[in-house]
């Protein structure tokens, strides 16, 4: 069965290959996640509140893109509105629940598209469906679905061209009718290249909707191999994935990822095509914690160490051993190479070694050349009608890069 073509924006979707995820409301005042109000049962009136104190004392769009863009980033999603119903744009009048109408006096979302436009980032909009604020949500549900269209529509018009919309929340009501159609109409209407996701969350991973949808989601994990055959449409995929275990702020959640996790992560995305989205929750006065923005660094760093191939290059069929893969742009092919080992003097290094031959399959070509993209350094090879081999060198004394990536041009 036939795999549908991709639309050249979906191509481009998969090509920013990494994104930053932002989750920050309301609810990044307490500390406690952005489910803090329905997990702790804070009542309404209660939560409301939060508006009251919210500055975005230190908000700063221009800086979170930075950020981004030194973590190697090309896109970043934020929160427009999350479960708690509260708006980081001007509503326009729909409601005084949105950051002009709070002590922060400004329209965060305009902040942000500017910094990221100064940037070169492209700009994604996280919106809820899901909504614990609105009166109709769980009352009168077509008149809540218009003032969802009517919010996505100030989003779409308000703010030049965006990157796209990331929808989530759908799973609270599996059987109502989300009207979904007309939804994306309106977006389509404004915004006719940008990408439509919405999320099938940890239930569904994977899961393939509405065809105006163009990505399919994975949440806390590793993505699965997408099999297109057959599909009516081309959908990218992406998995989004936090540095601790919230989303939103967690004043006391120490429980970080490490560099080398988050590294490896990246890698097992994209060894399947699917972008990664990683996710940061700023502070109160939203502020990217320090930990969090160090983590965004090194694996900037990391992939400037090993060159560009994670956002270009694409499954192609090849299979190597443990967690080994390759990737191919054009007539260039990628080797990724997990758990080598630091070289030098047994005094001071740790053998555990791994170094030596890697083999692979499916390769279609013949492989010309090849060296690590690091240090330039050439190694040697040899190919079958079968089999790849190459000879993999541990890392020199002074690197440690937790993945490898090695270059080779390959002839049809
Ligand atoms: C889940 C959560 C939500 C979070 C989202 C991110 O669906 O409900 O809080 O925004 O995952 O993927």
């Amino acid at each position: 069965m036939a795999i549908p073509v991709p639309e050249k924006r979906i191509l481009d979707f998969e090509e920013m290959g990494f994104g930053m995820f932002i989750h920050w409301g309301l609810y990044s005042q307490l500390g406690k996640g952005e489910w803090v109000q329905h997990i702790h049962g804070i009542p309404k009136e209660e939560y409301v509140k939060l508006q009251d104190t919210f500055t975005a004392s230190k908000f700063d769009g221009r800086k979170i893109a930075q950020i981004a863009k030194k973590g190697g980033a090309k896109y970043i999603t934020l929160t427009t509105r999350h479960h708690e119903g509260f708006s980081l744009y001007d509503t326009k009048g729909l409601n005084t629940y949105d950051a002009p109408h709070s002590p922060a006096g400004r329209d965060l979302i305009r902040d942000f598209v500017d910094g990221c436009n100064a940037e070169g980032i492209v700009p994604f909009f996280y919106h809820t469906t899901l909504d614990w604020w609105h009166p109709e949500f769980n009352g009168d549900f077509k008149v809540y679905l218009q003032y969802l269209r009517d919010s996505v529509e100030i989003l779409c018009s308000e703010y030049g061209k965006i990157g796209g919309l990331w929808f989530d929340g759908n799973w609270s009501k599996k059987d109502a009718d989300w009207e979904e159609d007309a939804l994306y109409a309106v977006i389509r209407k404004h915004q006719p290249e940008a990408i439509i996701v919405n999320n099938t969350g940890l239930s569904a991973r994977g899961e393939a909707g509405n065809l105006q949808l163009d990505s399919v989601t994975f949440e806390q994990g590793r993505p699965e191999p997408m099999n297109r055959e057959g599909m009516r449409k081309y959908f990218a995929a992406e998995m989004c994935h936090t540095m601790n275990a919230h989303w939103g702020h967690g004043a006391k959640d120490f429980n970080y990822k490490s560099l080398p996790h988050l590294i490896e992560t990246l890698c097992s995305c994209r060894k399947v095509g699917a972008n990664y989205l990683l996710n940061v929750g700023p502070d109160a006065e939203g502020e990217i914690t320090t930990m969090q923005a160090a983590l965004m660094e090194g694996i900037g760093d990391w992939i400037r160490s090993v060159g560009q191939s994670i956002y270009k290059a694409k499954p192609c069929g090849v299979v190597g051993t443990g967690k080994n893969f390759a990737l191919r742009d054009g007539k260039k092919m990628y080797f990724y190479i997990h758990d080598l080992s630091v070289t030098g003097d047994n005094n001071v290094t740790v053998e555990g070694g791994a170094a030596g031959e890697k083999s692979f399959t499916g390769v279609k070509g013949t492989i010309k050349n090849l060296h690590w993209v690091d240090n330039d350094e050439a190694l040697n090879f040899r190919q079958d009608e079968n089999s790849f081999v190459m000879n993999a060198t541990g890392y020199p004394y002074g690197t440690s890069l937790v993945v490898r990536v090695a270059e080779a041009d390959i002839e049809d």
